[in-house]
């Protein structure tokens, strides 16, 4: 499919909303609404470099706002709506889930419902083309063993964090909406996303600025924990795949098949920053590693099977995770003043409320 008209994006401020604005611009360039509350988590710096393009709009707005859903899709006739915006940190959904039930299943709820009004004046062609992609998580799937198969569509749901209840749930009212009232809607369900723009409360940056600073690095548990990586910019291209090419109703597992387990991850960063930013008079950044207490329900194991994505859309992921994580380190030293920016109040009391009792002797 052909995108000349607009595409509406939520959450196009945080961290993988940006970067699949910022491609979007660069490879297809057509006109793109930018629907983004712009919490904690969602930055308008992340656009500075298409502030001024005609063809891109930000508004803030908050999903679960019908009035204002409903207002936009009249006012800017999308042909299709990529659905980001969610609270995205599972940390955050243990100690404080309101807003995620609130955000990731009455936001989508009510984009959907806004949407299908919408869809159902559309004449054709336009009613056929259109399409709702759903940008959901492996962890929906629960968690593997060591030598479980991976995560493929067919695998039960069995969500275990606030965070990922709030995203099957998500998945269910998407798919309920396409089998129900026939909309065409797209979901994928990806695994680990790193790269720029990151908000780092999340393991990687989170990692890479504390090596940097010189503070303890938090690993949970220990550390045994294997997650699947994959370079934003893939996970990007993937989307733009299954938007262009996907079959109306289905699912597409993506994934960097790159696992490691979070001490690996860790160690390398250590590694890479040692190289990097050598600090000879401090030793090796290894030293900084502290075992801290788990996280509650903390699934053990994700990995994906992508061959359904690969086999019908032709996708693999471009990037390797050791060269991946190298271009994650570069960026973030080359934007400290980014960095220092989103270190707000806001920021300091989360670390301050995850870590302190974890960090405590
Ligand atoms: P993020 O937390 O960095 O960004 C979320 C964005 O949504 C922010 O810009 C925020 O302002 C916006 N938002 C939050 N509540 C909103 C509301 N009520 N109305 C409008 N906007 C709102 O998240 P991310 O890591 O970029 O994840 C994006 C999507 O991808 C999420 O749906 C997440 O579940 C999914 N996902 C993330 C990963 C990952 O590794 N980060 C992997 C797989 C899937
Ligand atoms: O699998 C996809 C999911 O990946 C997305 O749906 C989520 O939005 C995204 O946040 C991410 O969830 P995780 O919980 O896997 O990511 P996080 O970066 O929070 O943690 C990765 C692993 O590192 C996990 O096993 C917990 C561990 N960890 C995390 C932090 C923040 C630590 O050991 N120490 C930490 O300080």
């Amino acid at each position: 499919m052909n995108f000349t008209d607009t595409v509406l994006v939520t959450g196009g401020a945080g961290f993988i909303g940006s970067n699949f604005v910022l491609s979007w611009m660069e490879t297809l360039g057509t006109p793109l609404l930018n629907v983004d509350l712009l919490t904690y988590a969602g930055n308008p710096a992340n656009l500075e470099s298409v502030e001024a393009d005609p063809r891109h709009l930000l508004v803030r707005c908050d999903i679960c706002d019908t009035d204002h859903i409903t207002s936009l899709l009249a006012e800017h006739r999308p042909q299709a709506i990529v659905h980001f915006a969610a609270e995205s940190h599972v940390d955050r959904s243990i100690i404080a889930p309101d807003a995620f039930l609130r955000t990731n299943i009455q936001g989508t709820f009510t984009l959907l419902e806004q949407t299908k009004a919408y869809w159902q004046e559309l004449s054709e062609p336009d009613r056929s083309s259109f399409r709702f992609l759903h940008v959901s998580t492996d962890e929906v799937y629960g968690s593997l063993g060591p030598d479980d198969p991976a995560f493929s569509e067919t695998t039960a749901y069995a969500p275990n964090s606030p965070y990922s209840a709030s995203k099957a749930a998500s998945d269910h009212l998407v798919r309920a909406y396409h089998h129900t009232f026939g909309l065409p809607t797209l979901t994928t369900n990806c695994s680990n996303n790193y790269g720029p723009f990151q908000f780092p409360e999340k393991l990687i940056p989170l990692m890479i600025l504390h090596a940097l600073e010189g503070k303890s690095l938090p690993v949970y548990g220990d550390g045994s924990n294997v997650r699947d990586w994959l370079f934003v910019e893939d996970h990007c291209s993937a989307i733009r795949a299954v938007l262009e090419r996907g079959r109306p109703g289905e699912t597409y597992n993506i994934g960097g098949s790159s696992e490691r387990k979070n001490l690996d991850v860790v160690t390398t960063i250590c590694d890479l920053l040692d190289e990097m930013k050598p600090d000879p008079a401090q030793g090796s950044r290894r030293r900084l590693i502290t075992f801290v207490k788990d996280r509650p329900g903390h699934d053990q194991r994700y990995a994906i099977d992508t061959s359904k994505i690969a086999r019908e859309l032709g996708w693999t992921p471009a990037e390797r995770f050791e060269s991946g994580l190298r271009r994650t380190v570069r960026w973030y030293l080359d934007h400290l003043e980014w960095v220092e920016k989103i270190r707000s109040g806001e920021y300091l009391k989360w670390i301050e409320e995850n870590y302190a009792e974890r960090l405590a002797p």
